[in-house]
Formats: structure tokens, C-alpha cells, sequence
């Protein structure tokens, strides 16, 4: 099944509209590296805020943590990300790019069909130096996953949060890896963010587990709205398990080039915690408060990227539409991910309807995220908003400044509903929640 849009189209919103910029573009840019211009950043922030309300604030066994990206280095050699994470690489003789050799049919370069080297393996970590004095004792690495910081502060957050196991914590925050082939826009990245929770339970209670996390996960795009059949689950061949996992599944979404992976769900065992325990010399272990039995957890991982769900959501949301003979791109986003929530335009430019107009934004700014523009034609505006995902306009004309009312008009449906402009942020926050837009009720008064 091919996917709807091409990835140029979604890129060329992206940047046309404010959502994502290539970075250092003055300088020319810098590969695979992107910045969030003022409706990514909103976008981003919601979808993250989304994440930690299902998985932390509407449950109590997930707890929060906020870890540093720079850890002992100790933490990745016991983690096994010094001598596993690596992908096998080849490199072409004559115009020296070098490839993933798992991307390579044949045994040719896929650019100039020169010879390629044996593949070697190549780490993926990014080395830097700490403090004044470059060398073998000042290395440090940008962390590749944030699960670490979550295993090596395992205690600490068991001993202070006077939770029992079953016990996930969760964490939000920046991962680097020195990906060989990135690319796909955001899909793959050498900066990402990612959004994971190790959830630490009692041996023998993992497989369970795992099938409850693989489910949920799952769930949460659909309720987000991303469409079910865009969505499908693969479980991991034995031979390209990582190299901690003992099962793992992945949410994969129908990008524009395929298939592919979008969140994986792994059952890690106790491998994290026994390798810290090890190499650091500290007991990392837990003690039933009923049985009094002792054990180390397995650990049941959902992890995802923010910026690969940012996208998914982007692409399941793009649409283009005829409308009165006109086209119109529009992004069907859920109204809790969307970057504005409601755009206040004025009929036009003009001194009596300007006054009016700013006492709606000021009094709906506090509430929602509001844009307020009063620059072109309404139809540009509207056709803005439609491409940026805004839920609702509301629009102030003549008659507002007689009978105090303003049309509501709706992203999807494009219906129109006149309501007193007192008592509007109520209904904005109810329709927002997802009440009914219904055009026939009694202050409608017009329909496209
Ligand atoms: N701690 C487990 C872990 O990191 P992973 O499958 O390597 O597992 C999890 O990564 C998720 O992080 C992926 O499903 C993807 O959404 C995101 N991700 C991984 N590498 C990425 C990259 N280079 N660029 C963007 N997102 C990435």
C-alpha cells in the first residue's frame, strides 16, 4: 500500500510554514541536523506533553527523571555500548563514501559502482573530551539512549518514591548517535530526542508485560490519531535482536518510504541492572515487601522518538482537499497536538474592528495557545491556519460590533457557528475537548 503524500511535500511545508528548518541554513546547512521553528516547537512540546501525561501523570506506577547527557564512562562500557553499538560499514574505494554494509545490495558502491572494502564495525557513539586536557582519560560520550541514566539511578528513585515494583520511570531528553546512513528528513538523525520509560518488574512476570506495554503503546498513536491501518506491529527476528534484548516489537508506521520503525518495545531481562551491578561494585537488587524474596528486575522498555512521532503525526494528519473548486493543504492534527489551538482574525485591517478583535485574543491568549493575524484576505488566513493545523478561527466582522458575537469556523468540517464573544473561551475549551461542532445549534447561524 503506497503512502499518500510524498516526504518533498511534508519538507516543504515544514520549512513554508514554520514547522522545521535545516539547521545552520545560512551556512548551508549541516546533514541530518534540524531546527523547530515557531510551530515545531509547539508541535514537539505537545506531543512530549502528551507522552508524559499518558505514561506519568495518569498512572501511579511511572514515576519522572531528568538525567544528565554526559555520564561515567564506565556507564557504556557495563551497558555494552562500547564494543555492541556498532553497525558494520563499508567504504568505496574509488569515491570513498562509505555505506551501511546492511544497506548495499551488491557488492558495488550504490554511487559510483566502485569497489567496496570489507565491512568493518563502526561505533555510534559521539566522543567528546571533558575538561582542559584532550586524551584517553578525559573521554566522554554523548549518550546514545537515555535508558542508562534510568538503570544506574535505579536505587535511588526505588529508595525515594516509596513505590513497589511494579515501577517504570520515565525519561524525556536528547540521544546522539553517529548514524552512518541518516536521512528521510527527521526520521533518522544523528540529535534526537527520545521519550522512554523502563518499566522494572518481577522475573517470570516480563512476558505479560511486554504484551500490556505493546498494546498500550499502540494505542496511544490511535488515540492521537494516527490511522490504525497505518499502523502495524513486527516482532524482532532473533538475529537482529540488540544486544541486551531478549524480545522486542516495533510499532512500525507507513512512512512515505515504507514501512518503518517508529517506537520498539523491548524486553531488556535483567542484563542493564546486573551489568551496573557488576561493574560498579553496587548491589542493584529489590526485596518483595510481601515475600520478603529477593531479586533483580527485568525490564519491560517502550521507547520512542520524539521527532519520528512529530513526524508520523505530521504525515497521517497532511491532506489535500478541493473546497469551492480551490485547493486546500490542510493538517487534520488532533486538537491536543496542534501547534495553535485558535486564530482570532478580524475581517479585514480596520480601526473599528481592530479594538474588538485584540480584546478576544487577550481575553483567549491566557487560555490556548491563540495566533492573532489581521494581514491579507480572510481566504489566505483561513487556508494558513488549515496548513498549520488550527482547530478553530474566530472571526469578527461588522456585526460583531452590534450584537457582541463572533463565528467560530472548524478546521475539518469547515462549518461556522456565531456565538456571544462572552463566555467564548468556554465554548472553544469545550469543543476543543471535543464536543460536538454542530452548525445547526442555536447560535448558528451560517454554513459554508
Ligand atoms: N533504548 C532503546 C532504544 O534506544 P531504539 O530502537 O534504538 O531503542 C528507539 O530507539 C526509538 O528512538 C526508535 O523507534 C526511533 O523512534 C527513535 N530513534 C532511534 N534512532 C533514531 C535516530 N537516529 N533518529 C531519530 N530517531 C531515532
Amino acid at each position: 500500500m503506497p503512502a499518500k503524500v510524498d516526504m518533498e511535500k511534508i519538507v516543504s511545508l515544514c520549512k513554508r510554514r514554520g514547522f522545521i528548518f535545516p539547521s545552520s541554513e545560512i551556512y548551508g546547512g549541516l546533514a541530518s541536523c534540524w531546527d523547530y521553528g515557531p510551530m515545531g516547537v509547539e508541535l514537539k512540546r505537545n506531543v512530549k506533553e502528551a507522552w508524559w501525561k499518558a505514561m506519568v501523570q495518569d498512572r501511579d506506577d511511572v514515576v519522572g527523571l531528568d538525567t544528565s547527557i554526559m555520564m561515567h564512562p564506565g556507564v557504556w562500557a557495563a551497558s555494552g555500548h562500547i564494543d555492541s553499538f556498532t553497525d558494520p560499514l563499508v567504504e568505496c574505494k574509488s569515491c570513498h563514501l562509505r555505506w551501511r554494509a546492511d544497506a548495499v545490495e551488491g557488492e558495488k558502491c550504490p554511487q559510483c559502482g566502485g569497489e567496496l572494502t570489507e565491512p568493518r564495525m563502526f561505533n555510534l557513539m559521539f566522543k567528546t573530551f571533558m575538561g582542559p586536557v584532550e586524551g584517553e582519560g578525559s573521554i566522554v560520550y554523548l549518550r546514545p539512549e537515555t535508558a542508562q541514566g534510568i538503570f544506574v539511578n535505579f536505587e535511588n528513585v526505588v529508595t525515594t518514591s516509596r513505590k513497589k515494583l511494579p515501577l517504570g520511570i520515565a525519561q524525556i531528553g536528547k540521544s546522539f548517535r553517529n548514524e552512518i546512513t541518516p536521512g528521510n528528513f527527521i526520521f533518522r538523525t544523528r540529535e534526537f530526542e527520545h521519550m522512554e520509560v523502563e518499566y522494572f518488574v518481577k522475573p517470570g512476570n516480563d512476558e505479560k508485560w511486554l504484551d500490556y506495554w505493546v498494546k498500550e503503546r499502540f494505542e496511544w498513536y490511535a488515540k492521537l490519531g494516527i490511522k490504525k491501518e497505518n499502523l502495524r506491529l513486527r516482532q524482532h527476528g532473533k538475529d537482529e535482536l540488540a544486544h541486551y534484548a531478549k524480545d522486542c516489537y516495533d510499532i512500525e508506521y507507513l512512512f512515505p518510504m515504507g514501512w518503518s520503525e517508529l517506537e520498539g518495545i523491548a524486553n531488556r531481562g535483567n542484563f542493564d541492572l546486573t551489568q551496573h551491578a557488576k561493574c560498579s561494585g553496587k548491589e542493584l537488587s529489590y526485596r518483595d515487601a510481601e515475600g520478603g524474596e529477593k531479586y533483580v528486575p527485568y525490564v519491560i522498555e517502550p521507547s520512542a522518538g520524539v521527532d519520528r512521532s512529530v513526524l508520523a503525526f505530521i504525515i497521517d494528519a497532511y491532506d489535500e482537499e478541493e473546497v469551492e473548486g480551490e485547493k486546500r493543504t490542510v493538517l487534520h492534527l488532533h486538537h491536543s497536538l496542534a501547534p495553535i489551538k485558535v486564530a482570532v482574525l478580524p475581517l479585514s485591517r480596520n480601526e473599528k474592528l481592530t479594538p474588538l478583535a485584540k480584546e478576544v485574543f487577550k481575553h483567549l491568549c491566557p487560555n490556548f495557545m491563540t495566533d492573532y493575524d489581521d494581514s491579507q484576505s480572510i481566504g489566505r488566513r483561513y487556508r494558513r491556519q488549515d496548513e498549520i493545523g488550527t482547530p478553530f478561527c474566530v472571526t469578527i466582522d461588522f456585526e460583531s460590533l452590534e450584537d457582541k458575537q463572533v463565528t467560530i469556523r472548524e478546521r475539518d468540517s469547515l462549518a461556522q457557528i456565531r456565538v456571544p464573544v462572552e463566555g467564548l473561551e468556554k465554548v472553544i475549551e469545550a469543543k476543543l475537548k471535543g464536543e460536538a461542532f454542530d452548525a445547526s445549534t442555536l447560535w448558528a447561524t451560517r454554513q459554508k
